[in-house]
């Protein structure tokens, strides 16, 4: 009996010991590079900058019409009241459209850019 319930025992204890090796914090929490510059985030240099290289094609005030569903993202007020939207569609959140239409997600900086930008309070500097 006793041999029998340790063939079981030390197995389990082994795995109970070695299971959490993996959970390793750079695993279950991927980092932004650090060459991420998150602080004092500027709408005329960083955000404008992502939304022109990523967005305007379709997005721009010129081009809404044709090519981006009518959706302006140029001026900082059209942006505002479309941050959900834009922030959901970058993010390929199933509730919008994913963004940029026909290609791939821009970068996970480019995303925790204008995520900052947002939670800083979307300000207009
Ligand atoms: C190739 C053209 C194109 C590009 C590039 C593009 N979009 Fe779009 N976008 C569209 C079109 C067209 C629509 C209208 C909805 C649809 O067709 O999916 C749309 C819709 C949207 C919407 C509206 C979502 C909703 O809830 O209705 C948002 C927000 C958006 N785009 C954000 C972006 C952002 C941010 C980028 C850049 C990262 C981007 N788009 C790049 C074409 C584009």
């Amino acid at each position: 009996m006793k041999t029998i319930s340790m063939k079981f025992l030390i197995p389990v204890i082994i795995l109970l010991t070695t299971a959490c090796y993996y959970d390793s914090e750079e695993i279950l929490f991927p980092e932004v590079g650090t060459d991420c510059n998150l602080v004092d985030l500027s709408f005329s240099e960083d955000i404008t900058l992502i939304l022109n290289n990523n967005c305007w094609s379709c997005h721009s005030n010129a081009n809404a019409a044709s090519f981006g569903g009518n959706l302006k993202l140029q001026n900082y007020a059209d942006i505002v009241q479309n941050i959900d939207a834009l922030i959901g569609s970058i993010n390929h959140n199933s509730s919008y459209p994913a963004m940029p239409k026909n290609g791939g997600k821009i970068s996970d900086c480019q995303i925790q850019k204008i995520e900052t930008w947002n939670t800083d309070g979307l300000p207009n500097n």
